[in-house]
């Protein structure tokens, strides 16, 4: 049998690069190998409640997205989170076992309470319960994701093994697959690349938005005369050159080091390269947003497989524990 993979993105607008190449090109890539279950975890973007009346429209974005990058739903079920609402019974259920002195040390819940202790809902400290059914519910065993999402699935993990011993061994232990790009810094050079940062650039992004973002981002900071000798190995925009300019790649580090290239130059070949990478992904993606039905159809099917498989899940869980 096919071990299980799941993975959870949330739609909080369109995929960009850091979600692409932290995850999504595993999603695509352990298509074949694995029996893969992907979802778009509009429940999990409730938790800060900001733009709700955008959700709908940032699902189907997030959907048309994924089947642009590479998905294909007759190797891999793709769904919306809410349309299973078995998740939200698991949730309540694996609750009841999970210590609440774990979940309120969790770095980035502390870190909420800490900057917006206005806006911290239930619902937020709960939300690695939550993201642990969405993975136990199909049983799943490897979870494509980008390194910041390590902690949560460490957690998960601990779940699992309290859930375990007290029910017994019904959930396997989930393991993170990272991509060879499991950290994507954002275009300011500082953080991770992310929507929320503005330092992000979107795969559905127009080749001119492309360029104009690429030539915005932070270089070498040391680097400030054309005629100053270059540093990539601590350079933003070499990075996203050894991905997107793998044959070149040698080149242009020589070529930085002794300042033979520029900054803008160098910026302006990788808004090249990313164009030049992302372009048959956008005309796919225009092609199968044109596609309504289509999209429709493939929400439809993915609820129904996935629903499938939950409601096994929900009986035997709850059977184990004496409901
Ligand atoms: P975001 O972080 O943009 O809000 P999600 O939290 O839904 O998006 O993340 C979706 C997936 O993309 C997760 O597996 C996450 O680890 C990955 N990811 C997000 N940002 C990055 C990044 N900058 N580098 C690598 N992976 C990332
Ligand atoms: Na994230």
């Amino acid at each position: 049998m096919k071990k299980r993979v799941f993975s959870g993105i949330r739609p909080t607008g369109r995929i960009h690069l850091g979600n692409y190449l932290g995850a999504v090109q595993n999603y695509v890539a352990m298509q074949d190998e694995y029996d893969c279950i992907y979802s778009v975890v509009d429940i999990h973007a409730l938790t800060t409640l900001e733009d709700t009346h955008l959700l709908k429209d940032n699902v189907r974005e997030q959907v048309i997205d994924l089947l642009a990058a590479g998905l294909d739903p007759d190797k891999c079920i793709l769904f919306v989170q809410s349309h299973v609402p078995e998740v939200t019974e698991l949730f309540t259920l694996l609750g009841m076992a999970t210590p609440l002195s774990w979940l309120l040390r969790v770095p980035t819940f502390k870190e909420k309470v800490r900057l917006q202790p206005h806006n911290v809902n239930y619902g937020l400290v709960g939300y690695p319960v939550l993201m642990t059914a969405d993975i136990v519910l199909y049983k799943a065993e490897a979870i494509p994701v980008g390194e910041d999402q390590l902690p949560h699935l460490e957690l998960a993990r601990e779940i699992v093994r309290r859930f375990n011993e007290h029910f017994g061994p019904i959930f396997l232990e989930p393991q993170g697959k990272l991509t060879n790009f499991p950290m994507v810094v954002g275009l300011d050079g500082r953080d991770k690349m992310s929507k929320s940062l503005n330092n992000h650039i979107e795969l559905a992004a127009t080749a001119e938005e492309t360029l104009k973002k690429v030539m915005s981002a932070v270089t070498d900071p040391a680097r400030r005369l054309r005629s100053d000798p270059g540093h990539p190995e601590v350079c933003n925009v070499y990075k996203l050159h050894q991905h997107f300019s793998p044959e070149v790649i040698e080149n242009i580090a020589v070529e930085c080091r002794s300042a033979a290239r520029g900054c803008v130059d160098c910026k302006k070949q990788l808004g090249a390269a990313i164009n030049a990478y992302l372009t048959p992904l956008r005309a796919r993606r225009a092609e199968i947003a044109a596609d309504q039905a289509y999209v429709d159809k493939v929400i439809r099917e993915g609820a129904a497989k996935a629903q499938a498989i939950a409601k096994v899940t929900i009986t035997e869980v709850k059977q184990r524990m004496g409901l």
